[in-house]
């Protein structure tokens, strides 16, 4: 049997995507549409004392202006058991609702015409008096402790560890201790966040750009106070999102209020400066990391806390610590989470949320560690593998993290390093080698799928599930394909519609462990159903056979001695006059969690060049290894990790909201000034899967590829600059003032 599992196959979307037959959010063209501009808040906190919407009202073209003393009156009902995805406490930003201006960038109004330029000629005619009051628009980390002030909260998971770390840190042989920041950032997808609402009758239609349908869906039914059955969310195509298309944000109700106040489909498109406000955003954090180790490079003691700024009317909280509780060994850990609360939008996941950030300062305390005891910086690691999850108590499910450093640092050459920092140069140029661990916790959710077979030979598969990017039709084809028995061209996937079975959030790196076992197990309930058929016949090869006795091969039915002929899943349905034959299946995590910890790991090794003279830091090479369990398929894994890469540069090197205090707002709302890697930045970038096959973790081996891709880059390269200058940068991104 061919193996389709394990292939490089191209994108099977590629093609409409390239000739713009892939149909975005914004690219759905109902009869009637007209379009929406939103008006946000200039200031960063207060109230509006009056609004004039008469010249808007007169403008050409405008159907209506919304603001919040004509708005509907929403239930804005909340949501039990929130999806992790969304802020655990607080509320939502209730759109149009009150007067209240709650930070810089809030939608105070919105502006619906026959036409988008019309909406947004209409949205600049809106006259609306502030009234300013005192906001705390500074990110100030000593507010995060003691906890008792007012604008500190405890995270989720405030704290967690064991021993006794402080006592141990007091004694250790060998101390590094250090503060680490990085800022406020932006996701920059390039396809910008757009709903088009249909209201018909009472039943409503949103196109959006999202990762979750359901919970697209979910929320908006509790906003407006009615039943999920009566919304339908369509999102079939996703131009970029790192988590930005997770949540629901306040743009989807105003597309939604629109659209009922005017009776007609309305489009509602967020503008690029918008989208650094009226979605979320990696919050600016600091951490100070402390770590207390043997002679010999054991360590004894860590502690990591860290603080970050999150929105007042809700809270978000991420797993910074999770990384730190269980990537080393260590007898004693104490890990302190808090949030400082500030007149901000809220943020929210954005590639690797929490995870990123916990690695970046772990992983660049380890490296001063190794400075401090003369050890090198892969051994120092080798020497405090954790061979078990210490915090949960609990063998991994798979650990291959051993052979991705040696893969790698064989691939990089890592032995020609030499230890003393401003020892390598060529030209004018310092040469600097850093490397870093990369470590992403695996999960899994409940999903279902639908497998049909068809009359002509082919199966459609479908499940609610996204894809942003990662090439979720083609690695779900692949998956179907494979457990059918069938050439993938006779395979085809759907998703993005809440009409299709339910699938979990499409983040976190959980899609394929979640849903690619679901597309296994409806594969399997669609060929038993077709064996009952053929084996409860009157006639025919199979009639009277006990289950046992019958099975699936290379894409049809046969006995299961090998005796006698394939019989085609086409010509089983023919025998049996029907067009075709569905089956749902599902799967779910089990007992294996309690049995394993899982989580996918990396190890990254990169090359930076320094120029004194500019201060600028070019990456030349960045190779990573990784233990990402089974590979469903390694083109698309290699693009996911070389995005990884990316990202992780740019977090090193170039991104950075510009933050002016006095208006609470970001100053480089745009693609020119907020700085992201483009192609002149970027040397090569090299993935390689360690071969791993985690069956503890799930049937199908995976352990969810993704987030893993990121983390480790940043530390890595600011490790390396460190090698190169002997300039330890503590602070992201490190930009050429900050080397001059
Ligand atoms: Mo990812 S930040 O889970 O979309």
């Amino acid at each position: 049997m061919n193996a389709i599992i394990g292939q490089p196959v191209s994108r099977v979307d590629g093609p409409a995507k390239v000739t713009g037959h892939a149909t975005y959010a914004a690219e759905f063209d109902l009869p009637g549409l007209v379009h929406a501009a939103m008006v946000v808040a200039p200031i960063p906190r207060g109230h509006i004392r009056s609004v004039d919407t008469a010249a808007a009202e007169r403008a050409p073209g405008v159907l209506a202006i919304l603001t919040h003393e004509n708005a509907p009156r929403l239930p804005y009902h909340q949501i039990p058991q929130r999806p992790q995805v969304d802020a655990q406490s607080g509320e939502q930003l209730h759109v149009l609702q009150d007067a209240e201006v709650r930070f810089n960038g809030q939608p105070v109004a919105v502006a619906v015409a026959e036409t988008l330029e019309q909406a947004v000629h209409a949205a600049e005619l809106v006259r609306i008096d502030y009234a300013r009051t005192p906001a705390l628009t500074i990110f100030d980390p000593a507010r995060g402790r003691p906890p008792s002030e007012g604008n500190v909260k405890a995270g989720r998971v405030p704290e967690l560890g064991r021993g006794e770390a402080e006592a141990a840190l007091a004694a250790a042989p060998v101390r590094v201790e250090a503060r680490y920041t990085h800022p406020r950032e932006h996701h920059n997808a390039i396809e910008p966040h757009v709903t088009i609402a249909h209201w018909e009758g009472e039943h409503l239609t949103l196109y959006d750009k999202t990762q979750w349908v359901d919970n697209d869906r979910k929320e908006i039914a509790h906003v407006f106070g009615i039943p999920e059955e009566r919304i339908r969310v369509v999102s079939p195509f996703v131009g970029g999102a790192f988590g930005s298309a997770l949540r629901t944000w306040p743009h989807v109700t105003l597309a939604a209020m629109a659209a009922q106040r005017v009776g007609r489909p309305v489009r509602l498109e967020l503008t690029r400066r918008q989208l650094y406000t009226s979605i979320g955003f990696r919050p600016h954090s600091e951490q100070h990391v402390a770590l207390g180790a043997t002679k010999d490079g054991r360590l004894s003691a860590l502690k990591h806390e860290v603080i970050q700024q999150v929105g007042r009317y809700e809270e978000y909280a991420e797993t910074v610590l999770s990384p730190t509780s269980h990537l080393y060994s260590c007898p004693n850990l104490l890990a302190r989470y808090r949030l400082v609360e500030m007149d901000t939008n809220s943020p929210c996941p954005m590639r690797a949320p929490g995870v990123v950030t916990g690695v970046l300062g772990l992983e660049m305390a380890m490296d001063e560690l190794a400075v401090e005891l003369n050890i090198d910086p892969l051994e120092l690691r080798l020497r405090n593998y954790a061979e078990t999850d210490e915090q949960k108590g609990l063998p991994w499910s798979s650990k291959e993290l051993r052979a991705c450093y040696a893969t790698a640092a064989e691939r990089f050459g890592w032995s020609r390093r030499r230890p003393e920092p401003r020892s390598m140069r060529e030209g004018d140029q310092l040469v600097g080698y850093g490397m870093a661990t990369a470590i992403y916790h695996s999960d899994r959710s409940a999903a279902t799928a639908s497998v049909a077979l068809t009359g002509n030979g082919g199966a459609v598969v479908r499940s609610a599930s996204s894809d942003m990017g990662p090439g979720t039709y083609t690695s779900m084809t692949q998956v179907a394909a494979e457990t059918l028995g069938l050439p993938l061209e006779q395979v085809r996937f759907e998703l993005g519609d809440t009409n299709l079975p339910y699938a979990p959030v499409h983040g976190g790196s959980v899609t394929m462990a979640s849903l690619g076992n679901a597309i296994v197990a409806a594969c399997g309930a669609a060929q038993k159903k077709l064996a009952d058929l053929a084996r409860a016949a009157q006639q025919g090869p199979f009639s009277g056979l006990p289950s046992e006795a019958v099975a699936f091969h290379g894409g049809g039915l046969a006995r299961a001695d090998g005796s006698g002929s394939v019989v085609p899943y086409a010509e089983l349905l023919r025998q049996h006059n029907l067009g075709w034959l569905e089956a749902e299946g599902s799967a779910q995590p089990g007992e294996e969690t309690k049995k394993y910890s899982s989580a996918a790991f990396g190890a990254v090794f990169v090359e930076v060049r320094v120029d004194e003279a500019l201060g600028t830091v070019r990456v030349p090479r960045i190779i990573g290894a990784y233990d990402v369990g089974r590979v469903i398929n390694p083109k698309t894994a290699r693009s996911q990790c070389i995005g990884g890469m990316v990202g992780g540069l740019g977090m090193a090197l170039e991104e950075r909201a510009d933050w002016d205090a006095r208006f609470g707002r970001v100053m480089n709302a745009n693609l020119a000034e907020y700085l992201v890697p483009v192609n002149a930045d970027i040397g090569v970038t090299e993935a390689i899967f360690v071969p791993n096959d985690d069956r503890n973790f799930n049937p199908l081996g995976v352990k969810g590829l993704a987030e893993v891709a990121i983390c480790g880059v940043a530390p890595a390269i600011a490790n390396a600059v460190w090698h190169a200058t002997g300039r330890r940068i503590r602070q992201l991104p490190i930009t050429p003032d900050v080397l001059l």
